[in-house]
């Protein structure tokens, strides 16, 4: 099972529709997929169409004390092969309960330890925002996949979330292997062409080749029902973003085997 966490400090760089994207790509090559909301604002869960009255089973039950197991909590999807755990609400006080309780930054990880022959892939959808859900999707995943909007603002925060992330890689004494993803990309910007020059000479190597570019299908994905696939330019560069990131991941499981 790969773990993926899908994050940015930074708000609205793509980090939901990133993760959307990916997972139906990975749905239809035929992976048995989860998909984690860690989003207090639940815009995954709403592009699921999962009621939020009553608020539903989801992410924060994986923090109390009952300690909900991740299986009961996984609700299937009508999209074959991928199932969701929704985000309540209640996650944005969780926050305050971190620092008073020890051993909830590795709460994620142990309950995604318990389903590890269930699933081929989970997908971590974090909040943008540094606190106790980021640190434990940064603490539980295989890999760190960072969208980031191709404007100059953008860039200083794919440098902080680079920062914590190794922050994290030194505290957990495993590799966090980063991928970044310019997304929302608008080739006729200056700023927006600079800013792509630029993510590639800071940071070669670790930067997907191409740009996930505008595209208002895109913008209207995560407003629709999930299962309505946008087509289009956007997506098919997801495809292809997926594709590559796939393929990062090759060498290491061949060493790992
Ligand atoms: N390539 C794109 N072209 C056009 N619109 C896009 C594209 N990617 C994302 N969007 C839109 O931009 C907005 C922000 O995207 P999204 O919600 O995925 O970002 P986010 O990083 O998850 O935001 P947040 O930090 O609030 O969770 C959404 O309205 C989304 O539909
Ligand atoms: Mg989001």
């Amino acid at each position: 099972m790969q773990i993926w966490a899908i994050a940015n400090q930074k708000g609205g760089v793509g980090k939901t529709t990133t993760s959307l994207c990916l997972a139906r790509g990975l749905a239809q090559s035929g992976q048995r997929l989860l998909l984690v909301d860690l989003d207090p604002h639940a815009s995954l869960t709403r592009a699921f169409a999962v009621p939020s009255t009553p608020p539903p089973a989801g992410s924060h039950d994986l923090f109390t004390g009952g300690g909900a197991s991740l299986a009961s909590l996984a609700r299937g999807t009508d999209i074959k092969g991928l199932d969701l755990i929704a985000a309540q609400p209640a996650l944005a006080t969780l926050e305050r309960r971190g620092a008073t309780q020890p051993g909830l930054g590795l709460a994620l990880g142990r309950a995604l330890h318990a389903v590890q022959s269930l699933y081929d892939h989970v997908l971590l959808d974090c909040p943008p925002t540094l606190g106790l859900l980021m640190v434990n999707a940064l603490a539980a995943a295989d890999r760190l996949v960072v969208p980031t909007q191709t404007d100059p603002l953008a860039l200083h925060g794919l440098a902080d979330m680079l920062r914590t992330a190794a922050m994290v890689e030194r505290s957990r004494r495993r590799p966090l292997p980063q991928h970044v993803l310019p997304t929302l990309y608008d080739r006729r910007t200056k700023s927006g062409v600079h800013s792509l020059e630029q993510l590639h000479a800071q940071y070669e190597g670790r930067v997907w080749p191409e740009a996930v570019p505008m595209d208002t299908r895109l913008r209207d994905a995560c407003a629709l029902t999930a299962v309505a696939s946008p087509g289009g330019r956007g997506a098919d560069a997801y495809a292809r973003a997926l594709r590559w990131l796939l393929k990062q991941v090759e060498p290491a499981q061949r060493k790992a085997a």
